[in-house]
């Protein structure tokens, strides 16, 4: 990261033209020789993978406290022919909002952050760098029958989030977090602020579901909290025995998205050695549970539905949705204080790498075979496979709705994630390899022509833009039906309507035609 005093003097003094003179930008702006400079920008990296000396660094970062700040730094960069990563929460696994190959700077939310929610009309503005857990928490200060659909790890991001759909264990019940967003703010490529009646109707809809980094920055959204009951129902149940386990995940195909959509039950395979070493036998199947009511209800039912899982109410805990969102992450047991949403801190940071699928037809045992045996790897840290119940809301929203287009045709998701400690290339190509192993292998029991894939799951390796070029429809498109189907098209059509010069890009944007 370097330019020459003059540029970075004629840069910052377009910032100070640009932006209120009562917020001074000059306070949230971070060079290189600036002794926060470091510690600003490894403060939100979520993947070791990109915090090597040896990363691209961006010029500059600002840390907006104003919405002004932002309209500046577009106008600027504009103008100075730099690019703008936008970073919100981090968690981006392929490090996209805050690494780039052109000169370039970043822009990081993390100071607007505040949650105002209305109890009264049941909705709440949240600020893009506010955290699922700070959005959780908030909501659980002032109601403990209301909520809001998002995803499990309380540290991901609002902005990034809400841009690329963004599940959680209610998807089942209200859909994706972008299916509960009803008013948004956003800086455009021209610097302007607009909300959901100035951007009119394509870019509303493009910015719920059409990947982060694309249309503009959004400052913050408005949305809808939807009704819970006071108790909710968190289980957790590990089958290792291979013949159990492997009849189980079959089993649970038929059954995981036909479900009431009041329960989410899912899987999560682990295997690798990490757990080995802490006396745990991997591989292990994970069947894991949220159900919007009492336990005596969600054993009754499962014992009905799905015997075979043998699910029993030691298995479970009763909480209020807001704790369920902290125990989630922690494991089922009885949880004394909120305070741990709050936290942006993660304990532990690795290298990772994440793929998914969709799958429209049960997968046969003897793939579930296959894939028990290479969860045994011990050469791989930590492998996990998630499986993700669709059906319920997820089917009843057309997929033309939002450019989320995976809806009524999955039976459910998989994730694949690999995360590893050791730094050394060996062990990133070790990780990496296995992972696309497991997924060239899966390709015959997922979906196909495209073979659909999850935005916020970013994935470079399905195809991706010209880093230092501009980038075709035809190019782009090999990523793009994967992520949005049929609904590319539009946010190509949106995309060249609202940021023609394709100022905000990165390589999975949208292109402009
Ligand atoms: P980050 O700040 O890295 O941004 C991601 C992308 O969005 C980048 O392209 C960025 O430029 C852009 N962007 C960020 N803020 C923006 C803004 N304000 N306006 C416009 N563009 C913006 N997903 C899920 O659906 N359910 C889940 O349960 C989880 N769980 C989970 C756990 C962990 C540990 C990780 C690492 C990831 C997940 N995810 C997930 C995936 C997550 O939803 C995805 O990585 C989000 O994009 C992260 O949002 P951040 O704001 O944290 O990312």
């Amino acid at each position: 990261a370097s330019a020459s005093p003059q540029k970075y003097q004629n840069f910052l003094q377009c910032l100070s033209e640009h932006s209120s003179k009562s917020y001074p930008i000059s306070k949230v702006v971070y060079t290189p020789i600036n002794s926060s400079y470091s510690s600003v920008l490894d403060f939100s990296i979520r993947n070791l993978l990109f915090s090597k000396p040896e990363t691209p660094k961006p010029l500059l970062i600002i840390t907006p406290s104003h919405v002004s700040h932002i309209q500046a730094a577009v106008i600027c960069s504009k103008s100075h022919g730099l690019q703008i990563r936008t970073r919100s929460g981090g968690h981006d696994f392929e490090g996209l909002s805050y690494v780039a190959y052109r000169p370039f700077i970043v822009v990081d939310l993390i100071n607007l952050r505040s949650v105002k929610v209305e109890v009264e009309n049941n909705t709440a503005w949240v600020e893009s760098g506010a955290t699922l857990g700070e959005l959780y928490y908030r909501i659980g200060e002032k109601s403990r029958t209301l909520a809001f659909p998002a995803g499990v790890c309380p540290t991901v991001g609002i902005g990034g989030h809400f841009s690329g759909g963004g599940y959680g264990l209610m998807l089942r019940k209200f859909g994706l977090a972008a299916d509960n967003v009803i008013d948004a703010y956003l800086v455009d490529a021209n610097g302007k602020v607009l909300d959901k009646e100035s951007m009119g109707e394509d870019l509303f809809w493009a910015i719920r579901g059409g990947g982060g980094g694309s249309f503009g920055i959004v400052v913050a959204w408005k949305i809808k909290l939807v009704p819970v009951p006071e108790t909710v129902t968190i289980c957790s149940t590990d089958r290792n025995l291979e013949e159990d386990a492997i009849k189980l995940i079959h089993r649970w195909q038929y059954v995981g998205n036909k479900l009431d959509e009041n329960i989410y039950l899912g899987i999560i395979l682990t295997g690798g050695n990490a757990s080995t070493q802490a006396g745990i036998t991997n591989p292990t199947a994970r069947f894991f549970s949220l159900f919007l009511g009492r336990a005596d209800e969600l054993v009754t039912t499962l014992s009905t539905i799905f015997p075979e899982l043998g699910l029993i109410k030691q298995d479970c805990v009763e909480a209020s949705w807001v704790e369920s969102t902290l125990i989630i992450p922690i494991g089922v047991q009885p949880i004394e204080t909120l305070e741990p949403l709050l936290n942006r801190t993660l304990t532990t940071l690795d290298s990772t790498k994440i793929k998914s699928d969709y799958i429209t037809e049960p997968i046969p045992v003897a793939a579930i075979k296959d894939i028990w045996q290479r969860l045994k790897t011990q050469d791989i840290e930590t492998s996990q496979l998630v499986f993700v119940p669709y059906g319920g809301r997820m089917s009843q929203i057309s997929e033309s709705e939002t450019p989320f287009s995976h809806r009524a045709r999955y039976l459910f998701k998989i994730g694949y994630v690999v995360g590893w400690k050791d730094q050394s290339l060996k062990a990133k190509k070790r990780h990496i390899s296995w992972l696309r192993e497991v997924y060239e292998y899966m390709a015959p029991f997922v979906s196909k022509s495209p073979r659909a894939a999850y935005t916020n799951y970013r994935d470079l390796d399905i195809g991706s833009n010209n880093k230092y070029g501009k980038t075709s429809y035809k190019r782009a498109s090999v990523w793009g039906l994967k992520y949005f189907g049929n609904n590319f098209d539009r946010l190509v059509y949106v995309k060249t309507k609202v940021d023609p010069y394709d100022f905000f890009r990165h390589e999975q944007s949208i292109p402009t035609l």
